[in-house]
């Protein structure tokens, strides 16, 4: 083989393996606030400011339930450092669905979308996102998104139809037997107990 496609395939395999990077936001300081002293874990900024930022790559927030997770387009909703006025249609909140305080938490955040994404806290009325729990990057295409992110986005939201005693329920279809639900073993035997119950006492 020449040496010169020798380099090249060297140079697509490295390319190939590095492609994607998982940045862990803070390095080993994590995401973290502490109120007692209003100081956020790092400076995000300068942590920010020390790599760069490709599609596909992912940040990881290493945290607990004390601090949210935010990603907005919006610089608007970036500077308010607070989610009441922002629109579905530009910020993400991941809090995984957790309510109690103090719980660790891991986020990763994949990056889909090039230009300005902006991070912030949004808990404690927005006094973490002041003091430091905040930072905007800038996400280069890099070698684009790979497939797994490259998705259509969902399909609009569709009220569902309601039934005229204003019930969401659909109606019920029965699956002729063998086809689609499957009943256990203890329902049938629940459903044989109760018939020969009715069987006995004649009701
Ligand atoms: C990066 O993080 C994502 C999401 O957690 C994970 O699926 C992927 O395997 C990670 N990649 C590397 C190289 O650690
Ligand atoms: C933290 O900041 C908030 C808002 O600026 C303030 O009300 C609070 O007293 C501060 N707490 C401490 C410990 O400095
Ligand atoms: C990024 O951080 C590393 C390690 O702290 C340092 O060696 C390097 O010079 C920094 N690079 C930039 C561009 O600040
Ligand atoms: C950004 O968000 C604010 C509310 O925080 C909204 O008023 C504004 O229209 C948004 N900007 C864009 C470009 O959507
Ligand atoms: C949200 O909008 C209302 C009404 O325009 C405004 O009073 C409030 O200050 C806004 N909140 C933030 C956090 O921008
Ligand atoms: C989380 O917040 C709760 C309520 O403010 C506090 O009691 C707890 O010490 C905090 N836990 C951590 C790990 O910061
Ligand atoms: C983001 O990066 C692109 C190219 O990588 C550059 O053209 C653009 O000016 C940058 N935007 C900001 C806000 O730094």
């Amino acid at each position: 083989m020449a040496p010169a496609v020798h380099l090249t395939l060297i140079a697509l395999f490295i390319t190939g393996a590095a492609a994607y990077t998982n940045h862990t936001v803070g390095g080993n300081a994590g995401w973290l606030f502490d109120p007692n002293t209003n100081t956020s874990s790092a400076n995000y900024a300068s942590w920010a400011a020390n790599q760069t930022f490709d599609l596909g790559d992912y940040l990881i927030f290493r945290t607990n339930t004390n601090q949210t997770v935010v990603l907005t387009y919006n610089e608007t909703t970036f500077r308010s450092c607070s989610i009441d006025n922002s629109s579905d249609s530009d910020t993400l909140i991941y809090d995984k669905g957790n309510v109690e305080f103090g719980q660790p938490l891991t986020v990763e955040v994949p990056l889909t979308l090039e230009g300005a994404n902006y991070f912030f806290s949004s808990a404690s009325d927005g006094i973490q996102c002041e003091n430091g729990l905040a930072f905007g990057i800038n996400v280069s295409h890099g070698v684009g998104l790979p497939p797994s992110l490259n998705q259509p986005p969902p399909p609009a939201y569709v009220e569902p139809p309601s039934n005229a005693d204003g019930s969401l329920t659909p109606p019920m279809t029965i699956q002729p037997s063998g086809a689609g639900l499957r009943v256990d073993d203890n329902v049938r035997r629940a459903v044989y107990y109760a018939l020969t119950f009715f069987a006995f006492f004649q009701v």
